[in-house]
């Protein structure tokens, strides 16, 4: 797995109020992290101005917006994002494939390298959460992620977000080609909190992730740069 592991990409979720919570993690953790993830939290509160700061501080930018919204609703929204130089975008995989296809032509658009990804199962749902919203029986997460990833495959985005539980099931159907991203992670006995499928950053990169996304393990840390060289100490 050592091959697998080695092309981990770590990515700090920035889930704070404002720039100024913001740009203090990313100078506290410096060189040790140099790719950061914009949610819906800061966005809204700061908009693109923190993007552009964070770029400016040589970072590279992950916009986590997760569109799901009509084709061409998404296409615009896609678009816009990805003229911001993004490298990555997330839109929701049950948006169907016209809205995957319409994510992937809003890139095509704004002449971007950027990599659409299509979150399947949210990582803090699990088979019951599911069960209800669906409104049919879940047993098998694992069944459910790959049929939503087949769609996204078949749509032709650069890759999918999934729990590190799935993510070695996604890795040997789909192989290197579609990128896997996992939040949800953990450092060794640390809590849940609002999370039902975690595991470390060592069981992500095992599992054949190529971006994990660590969240309050690092944000919410007494010392997010101790917490951080945990977290790539925990890298294999
Ligand atoms: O703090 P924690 O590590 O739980 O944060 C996880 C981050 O990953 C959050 O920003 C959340 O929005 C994001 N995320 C997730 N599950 C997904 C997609 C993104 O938890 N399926």
């Amino acid at each position: 797995m050592a091959g697998v592991s080695a092309r981990v990409t770590p990515i700090v979720a920035l889930d704070v109020a404002n720039t100024a919570a913001a740009l203090q993690l990313v100078d506290d953790l410096g060189d040790l992290c140099r790719f950061y993830k914009i949610g819906s939290e800061l966005y809204t509160a700061e908009g693109v101005a923190i993007v552009r700061a964070v770029q400016a501080r040589g970072a590279s930018v992950f916009l986590d917006l997760k569109f799901h919204d009509i084709p061409n609703t998404v296409r615009g929204a896609v678009r816009t994002a990805a003229s911001l130089q993004v490298r990555l975008l997330t839109v929701h995989a049950a948006g169907g494939r016209a809205m995957l296809e319409a994510a992937v032509s809003g890139v095509t658009d704004a002449g971007s390298d950027c990599g659409v990804l299509a979150v399947t199962v949210l990582t803090s749902m699990d088979a019951q959460a599911i069960s209800s919203v669906w409104n049919r029986r879940v047993t098998d997460m694992q069944a459910e992620v790959l049929r939503l990833t087949q769609l996204a495959w078949d749509s032709g985005v650069r890759g999918i977000v999934c729990s590190g539980h799935e993510a070695a099931a996604v890795r040997s159907r789909f192989g290197g080609a579609l990128e896997t991203l996992v939040p949800g992670i953990r450092l060794p006995g640390g809590g849940h909190q609002d999370q039902s499928r975690v595991v470390t950053p060592r069981q992500a990169a095992e599992a054949g992730a190529r971006y994990i996304v660590v969240g309050r393990a690092v944000t919410s840390a007494e010392s997010p740069l101790a917490a951080m060289k945990l977290v790539l100490s925990d890298l294999p």
